[in-house]
């Protein structure tokens, strides 16, 4: 098992690694303390999730799985902001690592076209949990899959302990900026939204719309211009890139 002792915290924020759990997030929610800054790690998730009840697979020691509790001081309506915030903050180590990622609206992280990590946020009473899938050392993946690792990207091993650190770091200064100063954060969104200009098919409810992507709107949404003009969408199940 890796050393996370070695994961540099921010300041009050509690790390607990495990061998083996079935999803980290199911881990931090059975802690019943909802704790801000709860981080558990796992080397390997037997139920491991993705959005939309999709499993997320990663093979042990190549891949940083870990959940982190946060308790938002702003209104539950901000709290889908966290999922940028936590695609923000992500981009930023990677950035660290010499990678250039953008954030796939709302809460991907892709080099080029291929995704380097997964978030999924679900929120449970009055806090949220955010899990964060990344792949930093893996070699190779499965046929089809268009994704892409830390180690592939940069021709050398990181240690995740030390990305994870900075993973933290960033998302404890930005989940704090949810309600406060938020433009500071859109602004880091806009310049690296991998989806501007491009046209996509995305379900918001049970409606299917298409259009092409404005940018991102300064409260976290989605602009489309669609044939009604333009539409804005704070939350949507699924983004697909048209052919
Ligand atoms: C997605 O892209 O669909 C989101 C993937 C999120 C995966 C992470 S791994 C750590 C945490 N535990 C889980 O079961 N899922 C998230």
């Amino acid at each position: 098992m890796s050393n996370w002792d070695e994961v540099a915290l921010p300041d009050g924020w509690e790390l607990r690694g495990v061998e083996e759990t079935d999803s980290t997030n199911d881990e931090i929610r059975r802690r019943g303390m909802a704790k801000h800054g709860l981080v558990a790690v796992a080397e390997r998730q037997t139920a491991g999730r993705g959005r939309r009840g999709a499993a997320w697979l990663s093979n042990p020691g190549e891949s940083l799985t870990f959940s982190v509790m946060l308790r938002p001081d702003g209104p539950k309506t901000l709290w889908s902001r966290l999922s940028l915030a936590a695609g923000l903050a992500v981009a930023e180590a990677l950035e660290t690592c010499g990678i250039e990622a953008r954030i796939k609206w709302p809460n991907d992280v892709l080099v080029g076209t291929k995704k380097i990590c997964g978030i999924l946020v679900e929120a449970v009473g009055d806090h949220v949990i955010v899990g964060i899938g990344l792949n930093v050392g893996s070699k190779s993946f499965p046929e089809g899959l268009k994704a892409t690792s830390i180690l592939l990207e940069t021709g050398r091993e990181w240690g995740r302990p030390e990305v994870m650190g900075m993973i933290l770091r960033s998302l404890s200064g930005w989940s704090g900026e949810i309600e406060k100063g938020f433009p500071n954060l859109i602004v880091r969104i806009q310049e690296r939204c991998a989806l501007s200009g491009e046209k996509v098919r995305l379900m918001s409810g049970d409606r299917m719309v298409e259009g092409r992507v404005a940018g991102i709107g300064m409260a976290g949404e989605l602009l489309l211009e669609t044939e009604q003009g333009q539409e804005c969408f704070l939350q949507a199940h699924e983004v697909r890139l048209c052919d």
